[in-house]
């Protein structure tokens, strides 16, 4: 497999503060890799700087060009996208035109299909389809969350950035929303996800991290992050509790 994203050195922060301190990451195509942490360790963060809604110093090599630089919107059209911690939905809008406006990349490169993707989208989320003409306001938290995801989706991303899909849903919605990344893995899309729900993240993940105030505390394959004892205490013990 080919490495798709491949992070160096990269600083990020607000301001004088500084977040991120030198993170290195690597994704390779096909993979789902997840970053775990406590609130407040620069997850969020890693993400807009891999996004370029926040400014980061570093080397942010994706698919074999340095997109470090580039703004928002040329880093979508590069295959980059990002599901943020905020959905960040047109309230006002349809569901529909909530899919439409995601399609620019595909329609801006000339597909001609483009418009296949939104059958595609629908078969993963029929809820979507039955609330096509709904507002996105008015949808209920996990079905916002599978707009964000359909939405992002319809740009037919090289990488798909997830920020805490789990974030605020019902166990029964929550274990939806991991299946679907485990269905999207299926289907070949790349993924890095960011998760508080540790578990379920390294269920689906490749690989994982863990980062912890703003730099990697532990890395490795997320079957082996899964059974060290590190990981287990701080993380999924904890978890476990909270149950
Ligand atoms: N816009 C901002 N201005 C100033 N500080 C910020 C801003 N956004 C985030 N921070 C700070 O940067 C640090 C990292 O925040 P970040 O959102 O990346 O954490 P996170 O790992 O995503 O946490 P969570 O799990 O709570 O989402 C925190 O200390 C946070 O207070
Ligand atoms: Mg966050």
């Amino acid at each position: 497999m080919s490495e798709l994203l491949k992070v160096s050195g990269l600083h990020a922060g607000y301001g004088r503060a500084e977040v991120l301190t030198g993170l290195d990451l690597k994704l390779r195509q096909g993979e789902v890799v997840t970053v775990i942490g406590p609130n407040g360790a620069g997850k969020s963060t890693t993400l807009n700087a891999l996004m370029g809604v926040l400014p980061a110093r570093g080397q942010i090599l994706f698919d074999g060009e340095d997109v470090n630089g580039l703004g928002l919107e040329e880093r979508v059209m590069k295959g980059l996208a990002l599901v943020p911690e905020k959905r960040e939905l047109f309230t006002t809008m349809s569901v529909e035109d909530n899919l439409v406006l995601g399609g620019f990349r595909p329609m801006r490169l000339g597909i001609k299909d483009w418009r296949d993707e939104l059958e595609r989208v629908y078969a993963l989320f029929p809820r979507l389809k039955e609330r096509r003409a709904q507002l996105a306001g008015t949808l209920s938290g996990g079905e916002r969350q599978m707009l964000a995801v359909g939405r992002a989706l319809m740009a037919r991303p090289k990488l798909l950035m997830l920020d805490e899909p789990s974030l605020g849903l019902a166990p029964l919605i929550v274990k939806e929303v991991f299946r679907i990344v485990a269905r999207l893995r299926e289907a070949g899309v790349s993924i890095l996800l960011i998760e508080q729900n540790a578990r379920a993240a390294l269920e689906v993940a490749d690989y994982g991290y863990v980062l912890e105030t703003g730099e990697i505390a532990l890395q490795g394959p997320a079957a082996e992050l899964a059974k060290d004892p590190r990981v287990i205490e701080t993380y999924l013990g904890a978890a476990r509790k909270a149950h």
